[in-house]
């Protein structure tokens, strides 16, 4: 039996390399991805290696993961529950593309991921799979194994010669998911969510207090909806989202405490750090705010709970996220200008937005003298006929009261 493992090079994912080996009796091909997450690859294919891999596949997935799932979800200006900008549930469906077409391509029949059993992740890495090739099969170790405490995974891991990093013996002191979106912190320390979670747990962020006393602007241009250059300078998406990181980072812009509800039915508690994100996002509003009729944008602004619910349960691959994103994309034929942002002590603010789309008219808005745009007598009927309904209600109210 040969697998394609989605491999990160810690402990967990060696140990489960090992596990398909010895357990499992597969032949276990390991893949990679850079996307963003900050780490160095070649350690990984060194341990991939030593542990005998049967092939290895490193990959550098940075602008495919921005082009083809950030941009296009932050189109929709999406966030899950209010808040969570979704870093770690847009991550997966690529994951797991590539996942599958390795499988084609060296002739394995089987995926495996390092998702436990009671999260999201084990549902978005295989229902992406699943999506894409009808008879994959997918081996979840977390599910199946007998390692069921840290102790025994250690002894697994001494046992076989895994590397343990000396901080790794004990407890790790919380779950790390990281990449250029964001980067997701949870459980052991972070598990009651009645305490404040410590600082060193923020690993990209300047904490807001501490961020610089002077103000910073960035501009950020918008074609179609999409980021396209910053201060006037054109750059492909992920470099975009590299620099707002670090400008977002510097000013400790995008930390977020949260509680949500996971697909499977429990609440979870995390810290996301989304700096680029949270600039981004701001300043998509902000461009669609003079580009986008109000009809376009509030359909737009009901169907997104929907679409952020789609990627936060695993269904990026599915024709009804399709069918929301075609909409969303449709919305955003005339998205096109510039946003400057205002950064300063943990919040990005919009503070102007210009466009040659721009609907935006100030001959019709003005408190001056408007030369006849727009005559204020019209409004006397369009009022008198949307007062007719409630002044039929008011009626029957007050004769049925006397
Ligand atoms: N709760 C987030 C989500 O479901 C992040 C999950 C992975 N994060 C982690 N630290 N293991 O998208
Ligand atoms: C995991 O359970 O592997 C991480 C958390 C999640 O998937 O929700």
């Amino acid at each position: 039996k040969k697998v394609v493992l989605a491999y990160s090079g810690g402990l967990d994912t060696s140990i489960i390399l090992k596990w398909l080996q010895t357990e499992m009796g597969c032949e276990v091909v390991t893949f990679t991805a850079d996307l963003g997450q900050g780490e160095e690859l070649e350690p990984a294919r060194k341990k991939a290696e030593m542990m005998g891999a049967a092939s290895i596949h490193i990959e550098d997935l940075r602008e495919e993961f921005v082009r083809d799932f950030v941009f296009p979800m932050f189109r929709a200006n999406a966030v899950y529950e209010g808040l969570y900008l979704l870093g770690t549930s847009i991550a997966r469906p690529l994951i797991s593309k590539r996942l599958v077409e390795i499988a084609e391509q060296e002739g394995a029949d089987a995926v495996a991921h390092g998702a436990t059993g009671k999260g999201n992740d084990q549902v978005r890495f295989e229902l992406a799979a699943y999506a894409l090739n009808p008879d994959i099969k997918v081996i979840a170790p977390w599910r199946e194994w007998d390692l069921t405490s840290r102790t025994k995974l250690i002894d697994f891991a001494e046992k076989n010669q895994i590397p343990i990093a000396k901080d790794k013996r004990g407890e790790a002191p919380f779950s790390v998911d990281a990449n250029l979106l964001h980067t997701s912190s949870e459980g052991k320390v972070l598990e009651d969510p009645a305490q404040d979670a410590p600082d060193y747990v923020y690993q990209r962020t300047t904490n807001p207090e501490d961020a610089p006393d002077e103000p910073q602007f960035v501009e950020i241009g918008f074609e179609k909806g999409d980021a396209v250059s910053i201060d006037g300078q054109a750059m492909s998406p992920a470099e975009i989202l590299t620099r707002l990181n670090e400008l977002g980072g510097q000013h400790g812009c995008g930390r977020l405490d949260l509680v949500e509800g996971r697909f499977v039915g429990m609440k979870s508690r995390g810290i996301y750090e989304t700096p680029g994100g949270e600039l981004l996002l701001e300043a998509h509003r902000g461009i669609e705010q003079i580009t986008l009729d109000r009809g376009a944008a509030h359909l737009k602004d009901e169907l997104m709970p929907r679409y952020a619910e789609l990627i936060y349960n695993g269904f990026w691959f599915s024709p009804e996220r399709e069918m929301l994103q075609a909409a969303i994309d449709r919305s955003q034929e005339h998205v096109t200008g510039t946003v400057r942002l205002k950064l300063y002590k943990g919040k990005a603010r919009t503070v102007g937005r210009w466009s040659e789309h721009s609907l935006y008219s100030e001959a019709h808005v003005t408190f001056e003298d408007d030369a006849g745009a727009y005559d204020q007598k019209d409004a006397a009927g369009f009022i008198q006929l949307n007062a007719l309904r409630l002044k039929l209600l008011a009626a029957r109210k007050r004769r049925l009261k006397g």
